[in-house]
């Protein structure tokens, strides 16, 4: 399972990539937004930013949501750098663009996904990777996981290449689920990767050890 950290903050970017365990970042406009990031050579600089402190895929976004825009915005962001993966909404223009995207060889991740039916379409269309947002469906009492299990078992069913990115995650155990259920790649905030970290058993059961310890000296 690949880690992907969804922000646009390079000192969690860092922190992530510290641990030896980060895949790739994804962002998204709000993210950028929250970061102050605005106009577009700064956008541009930031995602050049954030792929030299990564190895693995940069997931930038494109605002345009017509097939002409799209093709450009992606074209230009796909040019800036070979880490960044184009993200394209899931709307019609949007699955056009990414068959485009697809027969030019430019990687995409189709986003804001919420059903079975347009995580195929997201396939059909030649998508590097599909992003159900979870969370978000967590949000209105709807089951984030059990998406991820239908898109799991249709992708396996035709043996479509495209990857399963479970995204909008909120917490450990969305990590753990997305895992169990054969999602290729999770992208959540650092919390949810430091989450992974603890247990009190492994805290009281460290603080016991260096105790004993101390009579070795
Ligand atoms: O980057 C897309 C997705 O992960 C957004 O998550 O927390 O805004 O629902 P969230």
């Amino acid at each position: 399972m690949k880690f992907f950290i969804d922000t646009a903050n390079l000192d969690q970017i860092r922190e992530a990539q510290d641990l030896g365990v980060l895949d790739g970042v994804t962002t998204n406009p709000s993210l950028m937004a929250k970061e102050g990031i605005s106009g577009k050579e700064n956008i541009l600089q930031h995602y050049l930013d954030i792929c030299e402190i990564v190895d693995g895929d940069v997931s930038a976004e494109v605002v345009a949501t017509d097939f002409e825009g799209i093709v450009k915005e992606g074209t230009e962001l796909a040019k800036l750098h070979k880490q960044i993966i184009v993200k394209v909404p899931m709307i019609k223009e949007g699955v056009k663009a990414i068959k485009y995207f697809t027969d030019h060889g430019i990687k995409t991740n189709c986003t804001l996904v919420f059903s079975a039916g347009q995580a195929l379409l997201a396939a059909k269309a030649g998508a590097t990777y599909v992003s159900p947002f979870l969370g978000r469906l967590d949000d209105i009492s709807t089951d984030g996981l059990n998406l991820i299990e239908e898109i799991r078992l249709i992708y396996d069913n035709y043996g479509f290449e495209t990857e399963i990115l479970a995204a909008s995650i909120r917490h450990t155990m969305h990590v753990i689920n997305c895992a169990k259920l054969g999602a290729d790649v999770m992208t959540g905030p650092l919390s949810s990767i430091d989450g992974l970290l603890k247990h009190p058993l492994t805290d009281s059961g460290l603080a016991k050890f260096l105790e004993d310890a101390k009579s070795f000296i």
